[in-house]
């Protein structure tokens, strides 16, 4: 038998990697009736098209949800996946929302690791700081004409191999202010498709007008930061010494396992975090922004901007306040939040996203026991 893991393969220029879905040995399938009331064992399927009845409410109604995560070469050649665990519960917590039966944790990790393993050579090679891409997935895939849960679904895990979504150098985010990404009491905690389609006009719109990230504003206010379209978001209070993160503590942002894992290292380091509402006319005061997600792992952020009339009662030049980063232009609220670093990632988030990648590739010791070996 072949030794496990395999090298990378030889198809792939490893230097340019890039974030796009490329073909694999296969994927991992799962199904469930409500007659058989449990998940089939996972099954590996070389047909990357699934099999799915077109009046399925999963096309129909948006009865979907999916995952991401990712899996690195340590220095000595083995596979790891950084905390599928968690991605488990998560999952679980978003079928909740969209009536499908919870995948149980034991199946998605073996599942999981089984989409890994079976495509172990799309790992990228350790010293690239590439990764496999893990993109598990649950559907109501039977026919129903009627808005109730179907009597099928299905659970696939999908992988590839990508570099990071935004790149690694600081971008400019817009905030979107004529569209509300999740209502007050709704979805906006789960990751679902129907809180990613309607984002796409939106950030397509601001990438043309130069912004690399979009940024969502509490729905019933506009008052408080939620988080980026594609990430989390951290912020950095660096006063002399003293270093405290902050992650918006709203109900209707995805819980991002990135930005959990960065505010433990960022413990870790002896810095202070704190979970609570951010306030939009506290981003000047922020020393940083960062973008924190699986596909981002962690983004500088250049400049927040926002096209709000300054006398508008929500403005920052209404509300006063330590204005040193930020600029009123005459007709719009412009730039926000602006980084002291333009052109490379500030000090705060080169310590954190080094010490992750060095985390997640093996690197240094995983004392928080994440990572989950294949
Ligand atoms: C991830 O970071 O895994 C996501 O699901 C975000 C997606 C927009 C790429």
């Amino acid at each position: 038998m072949a030794p496990f893991p395999p090298p990378p393969v030889n198809t792939i220029d490893w230097s340019n990697v890039g974030f796009r879905v490329r073909e694999v040995n296969g994927h991992i399938e799962s199904h469930y009736s409500v007659k058989m009331g449990k998940w089939s064992p996972p099954q590996f399927v070389t047909d990357p098209f699934i099999r799915i009845h077109g009046m399925a409410p999963a096309l129909n109604y948006g009865q979907q949800a999916y995952e991401g995560m990712k899996a690195m070469r340590t220095p000595s050649g083995d596979i790891q996946i950084f905390r599928p665990d968690r991605n488990a519960v998560r999952m679980q917590h978003s079928a909740e929302f969209i009536s499908v039966p919870p995948v149980p944790t034991d199946l998605f990790l073996d599942a999981v690791k089984a989409a890994v393993s079976l495509n172990a050579g799309f790992v990228p090679p350790h010293e690239t700081g590439a990764a496999m891409y893990i993109r598990p997935q649950i559907y109501g895939s039977s026919a129903q004409l009627g808005l109730n849960p179907p009597e099928e679904y299905m659970f696939c895990v999908y992988v590839m191999p990508t570099g990071v979504y935004h790149g690694t150098h600081p971008v400019n985010a817009l905030i979107l202010e004529d569209f509300d990404r999740a209502a007050p009491n709704g979805t906006g905690s789960a990751k679902i498709g129907g809180n990613y389609a309607p984002v796409l006009r939106w950030s397509d719109k601001a990438r043309n007008e130069g912004y690399g990230i979009t940024l969502h504003l509490d729905s019933a206010t506009h008052s408080e930061v939620d988080e980026f379209s594609t990430s989390g978001f951290i912020g950095a209070v660096v006063k002399g010494d003293d270093v405290t993160l902050v992650v918006p503590d709203s109900k209707n942002v995805i819980q991002s396992v990135t930005a959990d894992s960065i505010l433990d290292i960022g413990e870790s380091f002896g810095w202070k975090v704190e979970r609570r509402s951010i306030k939009y006319t506290e981003l000047p005061k922020l020393s940083e922004v960062m973008a924190a997600g699986t596909a981002a792992a962690l983004v500088p952020i250049r400049s927040i901007e926002r096209r709000l009339d300054p006398a508008s009662p929500q403005s920052i030049s209404s509300a006063g306040g330590d204005q040193s980063r930020f600029s009123a232009g005459k007709d719009s609220e412009k730039v926000t939040y602006i980084a002291d670093a333009q052109e490379d990632a500030g000090p705060i988030c080169l310590r954190l996203l080094t010490q992750l990648k060095s985390i997640q590739l093996g690197k240094v010791k995983d004392d928080f026991n994440w990572c989950a070996p294949v």
